[in-house]
């Protein structure tokens, strides 16, 4: 693969890693309001994201190439709701999603075709990542002010873990 294709690659596992930091704090803010099941959902959320940056870290090993880890941006720490969190999430991902565009089209350039097939996995991951923030967000609005569906929301949401998918 070529130089800037490296570097973006290598970009896109930092921006993996901030995405963790980005979803903690959420789990923070969730934690701090003793909402034990949204903040387990942004807990198991960044451990995906981190998942995926060693997906990346481990591709460019494989590809001779060096990972290098960068600094990570300050997150945003302050929320006014869980709806406010999982917006910005939606937002977040819906970015990253434009990232994997960008990406697909520097490897096609590059006819880098096992870096394309590489990618392809993160491009459906993107799909279910959107739809299942958009669907979130819609509950919360449909919940709006029902206490007792929100706090049920919560507790379906302590049941979520991580399972990293079968290679
Ligand atoms: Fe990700
Ligand atoms: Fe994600």
């Amino acid at each position: 693969m070529n130089d800037a294709l490296a570097k973006a690659l290598n970009d896109q596992m930092n921006f993996e890693f901030y995405s963790a930091h980005v979803y903690l704090a959420m789990a923070a803010y969730c934690s701090d309001d003793s909402l034990d099941g949204f903040a387990n959902f942004f807990i198991v959320q960044a451990e995906e994201e981190r998942f995926h940056a060693m997906k990346i870290y481990k591709f460019l090993n494989d590809r001779g190439r060096r990972a290098t880890l960068a600094a990570l941006g300050e997150p945003n720490n302050d929320y006014t709701s869980v709806l406010h969190a999982f917006e910005q999430g939606y937002k977040h991902e819906m970015q990253n999603t434009e990232r994997f565009y960008h990406l697909s089209d520097l490897a096609m350039n590059d006819r880098e075709h096992a870096t394309i097939n590489f990618l392809k996995w993160f491009i459906d991951e993107q799909v279910e990542e959107e739809a299942l923030f958009d669907s979130i967000i819609n509950k919360l609005k449909r919940i709006d002010k029902d206490s007792n569906a929100f706090y049920m929301l919560d507790s379906e949401f302590a049941g979520r873990s991580f399972t990293p998918p079968a290679e």
